[in-house]
């Protein structure tokens, strides 16, 4: 059998130089005279390890990372091809430590297969959860969904059946479902990193939603920065179009179902679902105000489930294994499995799929191994650009819906952003506001017109003028914000506004003031 060597082609891995090392590889195969497959997999998402390499050997895969092209002469010397001891060697990547202590449910094959085969997606489950779903009524795939307790990755953690069951029982002459790939939010690349990595889980998911619910047609609004994610994808839908995984008869069933990838132009703003819907239908991306919900008048005024990807993506392995399984996992009404993103100035950067009920310090000190530069961490940013600054003291906080919510704080898409004791708090409030009023649809006044107040009132606090008395109008305007805003671009923004001034005030405090205390 001729060797296998496995090596990223997905974003991270890419700009972590995967590209030159499969050169560099390639090139010492040509010059040795070896015979061996190239497999540009998914990346595993130890970021901190890429470019990782893995070969195939008679006890398994063994792995290297991570490679850099002037690795790649001593590692043939090394005998790599045959697991071979080199600076680099990392064993089994199943032992690595980051790895070993992962729940992969979601996220099971992505960097194992080769992302557009679906002999390999077989081989590895891919395809038992749509055929289980074959075999069970519309109503019975909605029932298991919700009994999984499956709840919307996106962000706002809406049950996913729920939503699933409102389109069902919405008559329409055609009904849609809609990916959310619009992932915006700092610090996230789960999405991404599945549609790279392993395609064709995405398409099983949205086929079965569209049997679950009664759409005949999908599409995924992937943003403009994620090319390779676009590629990837089109790729796997022509191929799974012709394996009659999608079309007029799904895997030889009575149902139809088929999709596009779309798109967008780059607005944050277009993550939000109804806007998403607007730019999806080629208008410019406005928040619509609900009711109606996308679920009775969704993609050109018909029902429409519009989920992110790895809820969609967590479908397949629901109906492979059963809602009972899944539930299994996790804490209160935060069921099974969440992707963590762990990103910022972190030692191990990287995507950790784990059942809910992780604590933050756990994922912090333990997983991510604290800061890159090796200072005390000062705040973590959980949820993206809307989720709160939690400090050290908040670290006990478990990694829940309701428990961040209880804390003032948001889990979104699973997105967290490490600072160190350098950051100041007061210059990340300014941001968010700064944010805010960049990424705005312009739809309602208190974001609007509120952010741009709120990144004034906040230069006045730097500037020491009246510093309570416009703190005050902060906290006072960010209730305005909170309460008074159509969408949760406008609304949330005062999360990590409050958070950073209530867990870290004297970072607020006049500079004279400032000046002194250091
Ligand atoms: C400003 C804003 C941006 C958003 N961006 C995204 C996004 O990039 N991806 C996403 O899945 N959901 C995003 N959401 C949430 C969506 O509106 C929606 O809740 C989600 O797509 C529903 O899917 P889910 O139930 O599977 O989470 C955003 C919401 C807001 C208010
Ligand atoms: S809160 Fe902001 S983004 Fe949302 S609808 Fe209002 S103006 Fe648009």
């Amino acid at each position: 059998m001729i060797p296998r060597i496995y090596i990223p082609g997905d974003s991270g891995a890419l700009a972590l130089g995967a590209e030159k090392v499969a050169k560099a590889i390639a090139s010492e195969l040509a010059e040795r005279g070896i015979e061996a497959k190239i497999v540009r997999n998914g990346s595993r998402g130890a970021y901190f390890l890429e470019p990782m390499v893995e070969v195939a050997t008679a006890n398994g895969r063994v792995a290297y990372g991570p490679v850099k092209p002037s690795d790649v002469k001593s590692l043939f010397d090394s005998g790599f091809l045959t697991g071979g001891h080199h600076k680099r060697w990392l064993g089994a990547p199943d032992k690595i430590p980051f790895l070993a202590k992962q729940t992969r449910l979601t996220f099971a094959r992505c960097g194992v297969t080769d992302p557009l085969s679906l002999e390999s997606y077989k081989k590895y489950g891919g395809l038992n959860g749509l055929t289980n779903a074959l075999g069970l009524t519309p109503a019975a795939i909605v029932a298991e969904v919700t009994e999984s307790g499956l709840r919307g990755r996106g962000g706002a953690g809406f049950p996913t059946g729920i939503k699933w069951k409102t389109v069902l029982d919405t008559s329409g002459d055609r009904k849609y479902i809609v990916c959310n790939a619009d992932e915006g939010d700092s610090g996230t690349f789960a999405d991404r990193m599945i549609m790279e990595g392993d395609p064709f889980v995405l398409i099983e998911g949205m086929t079965i939603a569209g049997i679950a619910t009664g759409a005949t047609k999908g599409f995924v609004y992937v943003r403009s920065e994620y090319p390779h994610a676009v590629a990837v994808m089109n790729k796997a839908v022509e191929i799974a179009r012709k394996a009659g995984v999608l079309g007029a008869s799904v895997l030889g069933s009575a149902y139809a179902f088929d999709m596009e990838i779309r798109v967008g132009a780059g607005a944050y703003v277009c993550g939000e679902e109804t806007a998403l819907l607007d730019s999806l239908e080629g208008k410019r991306g406005m928040v619509r105000a609900k009711p109606p919900l996308p679920a009775h008048k969704g993609l050109f005024g018909k029902p429409t489930v519009i989920n992110n990807v790895i809820s969609l993506a967590s479908v397949p392995v629901i109906m492979d294994k059963g809602a009972a399984f899944y539930k299994d996992f996790g804490m209160g009404r935060s069921r099974g499995t969440i992707p963590i993103q762990i990103a910022g100035n972190v030692k191990h950067a990287g995507l950790f799929e784990a059942a809910f009920g992780m604590t933050l310090g756990e994922i912090v000190d333990e997983i991510g191994g604290g800061t890159a530069t090796g200072r005390p961490v000062k705040a973590v940013q959980v949820g993206g650009p809307l989720g709160a600054y939690f400090p050290r003291a908040l670290f006990d906080t478990p990694f829940d819906y309701e428990a961040f919510a209880a804390k003032d704080g948001l889990i979104g898409h699973a997105g967290i952003v490490v600072f160190d004791d350098t950051a100041d708090m007061l210059k990340q409030a300014r941001f968010a506001m700064e944010f805010c009023a960049i990424e705005s649809c312009g739809k309602c006044t208190p974001c609007r017109i509120g952010s741009t107040r709120g990144v004034e009132t906040i230069d006045r606090i730097a500037a020491g003028i009246e510093p309570e008395k416009n703190l005050a109008l902060v906290t006072d305007l960010c209730n305005t914000m909170k309460f008074g805003s159509l969408c949760a671009l406008g609304g949330f923004t005062p999360y990590p506004v409050m958070s950073s001034i209530t867990h870290f005030p004297d970072d607020f405090k006049p500079a004279p003031v400032r000046v002194a205390a250091e």
